[in-house]
């Protein structure tokens, strides 16, 4: 009887065609309910002579299946893998999917590039809220309660209950120059800080956005004057417009909380019906930021003594810094999150023009 079931079992190994096939046949003799199972659990309930006649007879069954199994398994694999190899093809030389990449906004970029070289310079990088008390943007910057900046159509004012300490109101920031107040009474003096970052102005059309980005910077020391703001925002721009050649003009302006005031205008050759940034004589001029030397009244407000100390500080966009660098042309598509737009002007995180990584575009 057990050279039946194993002709049998030796029989449907040899005949399975496949491995799914073959599990098949090996649950059915060898698993929970198999029929060689089946033999060797009758065994428990055997006489111990019989035992001694049936217990070899049915392990050699378990191993004569078992073993021939396994033979087949090898056999079918290696059939498998002979097809495969056979039929799959890996063509090399086809191009590979490129995984989709982000890339570095311009604004950043240009950010980099500021602290970099502002870095050379010895300038830290300071910060400050984005939402900003009506001390430390307009009242300890000189701007008087008239001052037009603090009219409605410029301020975006955040709702909020009244407050009790001596901020007073809340405002999205109009410009950097609160991180002077913030820097100055953090740190004293003297300090030489840059100020990156967002701020907010009621205003939209292809130059102006609501929220707009500028750099602020500092210079608190003794016996600072004007011959060092020159110097330092010509070192600046040359070195960000990569061009020894850059000539700056200074116009007198009107800021409360400088004293002198001056705008900066750098000068531009056409190249090709194109404005260019640099030349040693400029075709016309381009205004670029707002500077002068810190105000007295200010310098107190931070809690320094202007007999002792005094300073220069300028306000620049970075935005548009961006576009007369990188050649765009209009202010809105730096924040409409256009894919298209920012895989063409924003750059790889690898390949930034980074002074310090020698590579320009
Ligand atoms: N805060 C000024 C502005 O936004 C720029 C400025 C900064 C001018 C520092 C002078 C000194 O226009």
């Amino acid at each position: 009887m057990n050279e039946q079931l194993e002709s049998d079992l030796l029989g449907q190994v040899a005949e399975a065609a496949d491995l799914l096939q073959l599990e098949a046949v090996r649950v059915a003799a060898l698993g929970k309910q198999g029929r060689v199972t089946a033999l060797l659990k009758s065994l428990g309930a055997m006489s111990p002579e019989q035992r001694l006649n049936e217990g070899p007879r049915i392990q050699a069954l378990r191993h004569s299946v078992t073993n021939a199994l396994g033979l087949r398994r090898a056999a079918l694999e290696a059939a498998e893998l002979d097809r495969r190899l056979a039929t799959e093809r890996l063509d090399l030389t086809l191009p590979a999917d490129e995984p989709p990449t982000g890339s570095i906004h311009p604004v950043s970029q240009v950010m980099d590039e500021l602290a970099e070289i502002f870095a050379d310079l010895g300038f830290a990088v300071a910060e400050g809220p984005e939402i900003e008390d009506d001390w430390h943007n307009f009242t300890a910057l000189n701007i008087p309660e008239t001052h037009p900046a603090r009219a409605m159509h410029d301020t975006f004012y955040v709702e909020s209950r009244p407050r009790d300490d001596e901020g007073g109101r809340l405002l999205l920031r109009t410009h950097t120059s609160p991180v002077q107040i913030r820097a100055l009474t953090t740190h004293g003096a003297p300090l030489r800080v840059i100020a990156p970052g967002r701020t907010y102005r009621s205003d939209s059309d292809a130059t102006h956005t609501p929220m707009f980005h500028q750099v602020e910077g500092l210079v608190v020391d003794r016996g600072i004057h004007m011959g060092h703001l020159k110097w330092t925002l010509e070192a600046f721009v040359r070195a960000f417009f990569e061009r020894d050649d850059v000539v700056l003009r200074l116009r007198p302006s009107y800021f409360p909380f400088t004293e002198p005031s001056a705008e900066v205008d750098v000068g531009f050759t056409w190249n090709h019906g194109r404005r260019e940034i640099g030349g040693a004589e400029p075709d016309g001029w381009m205004e670029i930021l707002g500077s002068g030397m810190v105000h007295p009244a200010v310098l107190r407000n931070a809690g320094l003594d202007p007999d002792e100390w005094s300073g220069f500080a300028f306000g620049c966009g970075i935005d548009r810094l961006a576009m007369l660098k990188y050649g765009m042309t209009d202010l809105r598509a730096f924040f409409d999150g256009n894919l298209s737009w920012l895989r063409h002007h924003g750059f790889g995180a690898l390949q930034v023009p980074t002074l310090s990584g020698g590579l320009s575009r």
